[in-house]
């Protein structure tokens, strides 16, 4: 992948933040989805890609942009194919809206995600859930999901060469995961709790300037594999395990046709529900560009800010060869951009 696309694909993710900015605290999680989605696609299509989406907004009949197997680039674009000289082969994961309750609900922590690879770099996921033992450089190779969680705190502590007392473990504070939190206060270390948003979660145990350690518990399995990825770039540690919605505790929709669906797409996929799942399994190459975009202010990133029609937006652009992890500040004149996208951010 030319090095020069980190960048192309930091512009994605920014106009993706400044479309889905424009829905923040407005109470429509639909439309703030399918803003960040109608932008991240028209940029896509503007890159000398030949990329196919592997992690998407879902299958074609239920999606209808950037759906799973949809081809994006330049050549697929009817208006600009024929200028088209070099294009690289890509398989894409996107979430245009990584946080839509908080981006309805106006609250921090949402990001529009992106991770790109060569083709086959990515595990073809379901839509379900997964559970997500992540860690920093520092403990790879010290996690094993075979094991008690328990075990895993300890050798993580150990590695880090920190007391229980001073680790700190976040965790997606959902009703399935209530007792768990409880039992590791019991234990002594510090639960962050994140209302949602395991991807920006799992990013802050790997850098520098957070306090996060590791990051366990049932998330979607996209956003596993997209996490899969930022975490291979940044250097840490990964396992994980896809889980049926019929066994997760609490789920929002726990339903037996669900799970023989899930299960069904499992089969189809060879993935077998249960089975740990390493860093490589979910992640298969070194060569990735992730950028995120911050949409409200958070933990990792800075939101969108705006003052009429100038836009200020923060992206985190890491390239997994280099493991170079870059903050790129934007300020946007949002009276400057193209046709194509002024609707779409202003
Ligand atoms: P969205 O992109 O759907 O808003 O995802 C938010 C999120 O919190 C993810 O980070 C997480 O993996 C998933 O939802 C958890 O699913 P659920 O909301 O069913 O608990």
């Amino acid at each position: 992948m030319k090095r020069e696309l980190a960048l192309e694909f930091a512009r994605v993710t920014e106009a993706a933040a400044l479309a889905a900015h424009k829905w923040v605290g407005r109470g429509k999680k639909e439309s703030a989805d399918q803003a960040g989605v109608d932008a991240m696609r028209t940029m896509l299509n503007r890159l000398a890609i030949d990329g196919e989406i592997v992690i998407g907004e879902g299958e074609i009949d239920e999606a209808p942009m950037l759906y799973i197997g949809e081809k994006v680039g330049q050549i697929y674009n009817e208006e600009e194919k024929d200028s088209v000289t070099y294009v690289d082969p890509v398989d894409i994961a996107v979430d245009p809206v990584e946080g839509t309750r908080m981006t309805a609900q106006g609250q921090p922590n949402a990001i529009t995600v992106l991770a790109v690879g060569k083709k086959g770099s990515f595990l073809k996921a379901p839509d379900m859930y997964m559970e997500k033992l992540i860690v920093g450089p520092e403990a790879k190779g010290k996690i094993d999901l075979s094991k008690p969680l328990e075990d895993n705190i300890h050798a993580v502590a150990k590695a880090l060469k920190k007391e229980l007392k001073d680790l700190m473990i976040v965790i997606l504070d959902k009703p399935r995961h209530k007792e768990l939190i409880k039992d590791l206060q019991a234990m002594g270390v510090k639960v962050y709790a994140l209302p949602d948003g395991d991807v920006a979660g799992s990013i802050l145990t790997c850098m520098i300037d957070s306090d996060v350690d590791m990051l366990y518990g049932i998330g979607g399995a996209p956003e596993g594999v997209i996490s899969a990825a930022v975490i291979r770039a940044l250097g840490g540690d990964m396992q994980a395990r896809l889980k049926l919605r019929s066994e997760v505790k609490g789920a929002s929709l726990e339903n037996d046709k669900i799970s023989k669906f899930e299960k069904l797409r499992c089969e189809e996929q060879g993935l077998k529900v249960g089975e740990i799942l390493k860093l490589e399994d979910l992640a298969k190459d070194d060569e990735i560009i992730f950028s995120a975009t911050g949409i409200t202010g958070g933990d990792l990133l800075e939101g969108v800010k705006r003052k009429g029609n100038i836009a200020r937006t923060q992206t985190l652009v890491v390239r997994g060869l280099s493991k170079t992890v870059r903050y790129i500040n934007s300020i946007h004149n949002l009276d400057f951009k193209d046709e194509k996208i002024t609707h779409l951010v202003k």
